[in-house]
Formats: C-alpha cells, sequence, structure tokens
C-alpha cells in the first residue's frame, strides 16, 4: 500500500504534466502500472520508487510514471460507425467546400496509431475510387512510448484482428516475421508528433477535421473545457470534432454543437466565439 504522501505526490505531479486525473480506488492501477519501473529503477516496491521521485524530484523519473500510467487502449476503425460518417458524408462535403485545397485532420492523442492509421486507409480506399483529394494526416500523443510504435507501424496478429476487415488487412500490411507491417504508402500519409494537449496547439496549424477520442475523459472538467476551447480555437468555422462514445462538449464548454452527423460529431459554436 502506497503511503499518502506518496499518491499525493503522484496524482497532483502526474495531472500537472498530463492531466489524468487518478482517484485513490485506482491506487490499484498504481501498483500494478508502476511495479515494472520501480523492478527496472533497482528499487524494492512502488512505495520505494514513489518516494524516490519525490524526495529527488527526479523529471526523468516522473515523466516514466507518467507515461505508465496513462491509458493507450485504441484499435483499428474503433466504434466503427464514426469511420462510415466520416467517409460517406464528412470527407466528401469538406472535399467539395475546400475545391482542390487541402483537408488537415488532427488525431489528437493517436496513441499507437490504429486511429490515425483506419484514416489512412479509408482515404486510400477513396482515392482508389476516384474520390480522394488532397489530405494531410497528424497523429499526435504525449507519450513518446507509443508514437514509436506507431511510427514503425507494426502490429501483433491480435492488433490486426481487432477491428480490421481482413480485406484492408491484405491490401495494406505485409507480414514481417510475426507482425504485420503497414505499407509505406499508408505510412507516409501521416506524420507522428509529440504533443501534449495541456500546451499550446497554435503550432500546429489549423485542422478541417479534429478526433480527440478517449482522451478528454481521463480529465477534470476545468482542463477539459480549456483543451477543448484550444482544440476550437484551430479549426475552420466549419470543421468537425470527433470525439470518443459517449463523450460530449456539453456542460463544459459552449465552444461546440452537437453536429446531426450523428453521436460524438461537433461543430464548432461560432455565435458563442463572437458574443466572447
Ligand atoms: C485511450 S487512448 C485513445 C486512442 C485513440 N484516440 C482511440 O480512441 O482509440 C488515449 C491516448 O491519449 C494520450 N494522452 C493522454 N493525455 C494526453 C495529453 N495530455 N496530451 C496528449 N495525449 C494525451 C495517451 O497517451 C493515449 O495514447
Amino acid at each position: 500500500m502506497l503511503p499518502d504522501a506518496d499518491f499525493v505526490f503522484i496524482a497532483r505531479e502526474v495531472k500537472a504534466r498530463s492531466g489524468l486525473v487518478i482517484d485513490a480506488e485506482q491506487a490499484y492501477l498504481i501498483e500494478t502500472r508502476l511495479s515494472p519501473i520501480a523492478r527496472r529503477e533497482g528499487l524494492g516496491s512502488v512505495a520505494e520508487l514513489a518516494s524516490a521521485a519525490r524526495l529527488r524530484r527526479d523529471e526523468r523519473l516522473i515523466w516514466q510514471i507518467t507515461d505508465a500510467l496513462l491509458t493507450s487502449e485504441t484499435t483499428f476503425f474503433r466504434d466503427r460507425s464514426p469511420f462510415h460518417t466520416l467517409r460517406d458524408r464528412v470527407l466528401p462535403d469538406l472535399m467539395r467546400a475546400r475545391a482542390g485545397e487541402k483537408i488537415r485532420i488532427w488525431c489528437a492523442g493517436a496513441s499507437t496509431g490504429q486511429e490515425p492509421f483506419s484514416i489512412a486507409m479509408m482515404i486510400d480506399e477513396m482515392r482508389a475510387e476516384g474520390r480522394g483529394g488532397d489530405v494531410e494526416i497528424v497523429g499526435t500523443d504525449i507519450s513518446e512510448r507509443v508514437l514509436e510504435k506507431a511510427r514503425a507501424g507494426l502490429y501483433s496478429q491480435f492488433e490486426v484482428q481487432r477491428g480490421l476487415p481482413i480485406a484492408l488487412l491484405l491490401r495494406h500490411f505485409e507480414k514481417a516475421g510475426e507482425l504485420w507491417r503497414i505499407a509505406d504508402r499508408i505510412r507516409a500519409m501521416i506524420r507522428f508528433q509529440r504533443f501534449n494537449l495541456l500546451d499550446d496547439p497554435k503550432p500546429l496549424g489549423s485542422f478541417d477535421i479534429v478526433l480527440c477520442r478517449n482522451v478528454l475523459h481521463y480529465f477534470d472538467p476545468a482542463t477539459k473545457q480549456v483543451t477543448l476551447e484550444k482544440i476550437a480555437a484551430q479549426m475552420r468555422d466549419d470543421g468537425v470534432l470527433l470525439l470518443g462514445a459517449g463523450e460530449t462538449t456539453g456542460n463544459v464548454t459552449d465552444a461546440f454543437n452537437p453536429s446531426p452527423l450523428g453521436a460524438g460529431f461537433f461543430t464548432r459554436n461560432i455565435a458563442a466565439r463572437a458574443a466572447a
């Protein structure tokens, strides 16, 4: 059992660095996720690791602890139907509206890459049907560990079996020993970059579509609000935001309105911006 002072220290530092809120009921999470770090550091227990990080104020160790506590769970085409809406409605509408101009898509909290790669495969399929336009996809995450895997584009049999239709697996991947490697053509469509959603996203430029799925529900309402408002400021006026299943901007900020495109889709509330 972690002494209170160590738990409070870890919870505070992790929240300050990533936005992730850990409450006392999640003490088990700390124990299971941090044990491997304690072993690697030659420390006898998670309690020893926590007090070492606290007493030494060891930034490297605190970032390792933060990274280990983040949830990176993801799958190809997670929740399926939002991808159909993107392919059949959002992208064709934007391509018409932009008339040949580049469409920019931001996957914020892209984890190990399955989400941006799902979009890239979808656009590649659209191009094969003569419906594709000029699209740039930026995949960002706070964790270098997950980004390294995303950049490698290598997935286990288990990972490709989760959500990826077999036809797409055969068309866009090749076998690499026990693993599957995504085609260079698809990989080249995405720029993976480290970005912390607590930071200022202006340098990323402006976007037509932003996916921020299954990231914000780990934040407290105030952090969620600030983050959503920073995302809104990076979106074109007619841009579209996609959150995870069950996530909403309502009662957090008026920067967005629910979109008739369906659950999880939001558009910018331009009237609220003008009033502000
Ligand atoms: C549960 S995964 C979701 C992945 C993908 N969006 C999906 O829905 O399948 C959440 C991701 O958000 C990232 N994340 C958490 N806090 C973040 C922050 N402050 N800035 C950027 N990424 C963050 C985590 O590292 C993790 O990879």
